[in-house]
């Protein structure tokens, strides 16, 4: 069994590097910040205040979330329906840090990932994963790269997925959204001691895999 960590800022690719290296290791690829995303759409949904820790745990503990793996990499379910796109969307993303900085909505979902470890090999991504879900991961990686480079791979992202972004609109939530987890008193984004900083901005998600790759094989585990 081996656990990977990989956290880092908004948009850095850890998602895409996470979903490829899982297969590669035979792991399961878990995208944490999928759960705090279905937690806010489900909020919004239900006029649920973004402010309210208390509502918004009694509306967690009477959620549903289930991840699953299947060929086009994780699905998440939220109360038996599929939202794996619903969750991606700019509205979502604009709000869930917000949804995310409540410390007893951590607790649960810290707990949601810390099962999934348990019993299989994980590769995890998100901002607290090294810090703190998984603080004795085989490998823990910090992935960075520019905030321009971060924005401009959003942007492609959204328009592939049929919106009509607006670049600088996206840089902003961007920057946003690193301010909001970096100055959060629980858990915030940052670095693990033991953690191997990569920065992507000049490399390719294949070099990036690859990377992280040689590090897991490195490892005794
Ligand atoms: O994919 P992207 O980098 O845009 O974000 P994400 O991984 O889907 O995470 C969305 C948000 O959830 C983050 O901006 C954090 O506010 C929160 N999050 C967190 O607090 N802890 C995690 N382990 C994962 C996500």
């Amino acid at each position: 069994m081996i656990s990977v960590a990989i956290d880092g800022p908004a948009g850095a690719g850890k998602s895409t590097i996470a979903r490829k290296l899982a297969a590669k290791i035979g792991a399961i690829y878990i995208d944490s910040g999928s759960m705090y995303r279905a937690l806010t759409y489900k909020a919004l949904c239900n006029q649920v205040s973004l402010d309210d820790e208390d509502a918004l745990v009694s509306l967690l503990k009477n959620s549903q979330i289930v991840l699953e793996q299947n060929l086009e990499g994780q699905q998440i379910f939220l109360d038996g329906k599929n939202v794996t796109e619903e969750i991606r969307s700019p509205v979502i993303s604009q709000h869930v840090s917000a949804v995310a900085r409540h410390p007893k909505v951590r607790e649960i979902m810290v707990q949601l990932q810390r099962e999934y470890a348990k019993e299989n090999s994980v590769v995890m991504d998100g901002r607290d994963i090294g810090t703190v879900v998984l603080p004795h991961a085989d490998v823990k990686i910090f992935l960075t790269a520019s905030v321009e480079e971060r924005a401009e791979r959003r942007y492609k992202e959204l328009l592939h997925k049929g919106y009509q972004p607006i670049i600088s609109e996206i840089l902003s939530d961007i920057k946003e959204r690193d301010r909001l987890d970096i100055e959060r008193e629980t858990s915030p984004l940052k670095k693990a001691e033991d953690a191997i900083e990569i920065d992507a901005t000049h490399l390719t998600i294949d070099q990036v895999v690859e990377k992280v790759y040689q590090l897991c094989s490195k490892d005794n585990h």
